[in-house]
């Protein structure tokens, strides 16, 4: 048996999502309807903003890395969870439940910072509009979206060098349906009070400060609205209700998982679920459905696809 940094534990034991048969069906068609149409709606959003140079100001250019970071959060989940779910014996190797646990962070972290970007954008497209252009500009774009991913790797790697030098010594039962931090520090034999605090400081603390920081910004943008005229209101109101429902599916699950301080395996699954799996889904459906400008784009992206298949 080969040994990890001394500690006799080389792999965990992840828990099952479903015991029947009926529900393991169910959840196989279910996660891998959803994890095809993650990647096919998020690659669409991408390509539609790429191509199309109507849609090359800030606001696309953040949707569509969003795209891409929902698509590498799922990912990280999705595809384990849904080849898990008929095998018996659910175990993970401890490299990979690290590596899992690593993008896991990497990914939420720049989510985190890019949803700041997104309310920044339209924060100064309407409260500030006579600035709009010298300061959201490509190059603060390119600056905003630089940053996230430095954060998002700082995030990750603050908790981890914590938790890849714990001593595990067994029992090895993850308790969850993927490898995550607070979870796996639990495992370890030595006190982990200190280290435990670390993640929820760092991981809850954070995602809590930031929702409500979010969420106050928009209650100010909505209300810099109000006071224009009413036709401003209702397009303004339907851009940023999109990304107040996005706040609230992104942040409540996180809140839950790394602040609660009595997880619960049901309510584990629900908010894994959420987050990995309906969150990633909705953010296209959202975004492009109540958005004229990416629906009129779309259209004429499959219009060019179908018209360039015509020409022999
Ligand atoms: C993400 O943002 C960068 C910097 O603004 C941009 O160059 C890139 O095209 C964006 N990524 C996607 C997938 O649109």
């Amino acid at each position: 048996m080969d040994q990890v940094n001394g500690s006799l534990v080389t792999e965990f034991v992840l828990l099952g999502l479903a015991q029947s048969l009926g529900m393991q069906i169910f959840l196989f068609v279910f996660f891998s309807l959803f994890y095809v149409g993650i990647i096919l709606g998020n690659l669409f959003i991408m390509l539609t903003v790429i191509f199309d140079s109507h849609l090359h100001s800030p606001m696309y250019i953040l949707l569509a890395n969003l795209s891409l970071i929902d698509v590498g959060l799922s990912s990280t989940t999705v595809p384990r969870m849904i080849s898990d779910l008929f095998s018996g014996c659910k175990i993970i190797s401890f490299h990979n439940c690290m590596i899992q646990m690593f993008f896991i962070h990497v990914m939420g972290g720049v989510e985190m910072v890019l949803l700041i970007a997104m309310a920044f954008d339209r924060y100064t497209a309407i409260c500030k509009p006579l600035h709009y252009l010298t300061t959201m500009n490509t190059k603060t774009c390119m600056l905003l979206v630089v940053a996230a991913w430095i954060i998002g790797v700082i995030h990750a790697v603050s908790q981890f060098v914590f938790v890849i030098n714990l001593p595990f010594c067994g029992p090895n039962n993850v308790g969850s349906f993927y490898c995550d931090f607070p979870r796996v520090i639990k495992l370890a034999c030595m006190d982990t009070y200190r280290l435990e605090f670390v993640v929820t400081a760092n991981s809850g603390f954070i995602s809590m400060g930031t929702f409500f920081f979010l969420i106050v910004s928009y209650i100010f943008i909505l209300a810099t609205v109000r006071q224009h005229s009413s036709k401003d209101l209702s397009k303004a109101f339907v851009t940023l209700s999109a990304h107040i429902t996005v706040l609230v599916l992104f942040f409540t699950p996180c809140m839950f998982l790394y602040v609660w301080p009595f997880p619960t395996k049901s309510m584990d699954k629900f908010f894994a679920i959420v987050d990995f799996v309906i969150t990633p889904v909705l953010n296209p459906a959202i975004y492009t459905l109540r958005n004229r400008d990416m629906k009129v784009a779309m259209g004429r992206l499959s219009r060019q696809v179908v018209s360039s298949r015509d020409i022999p």
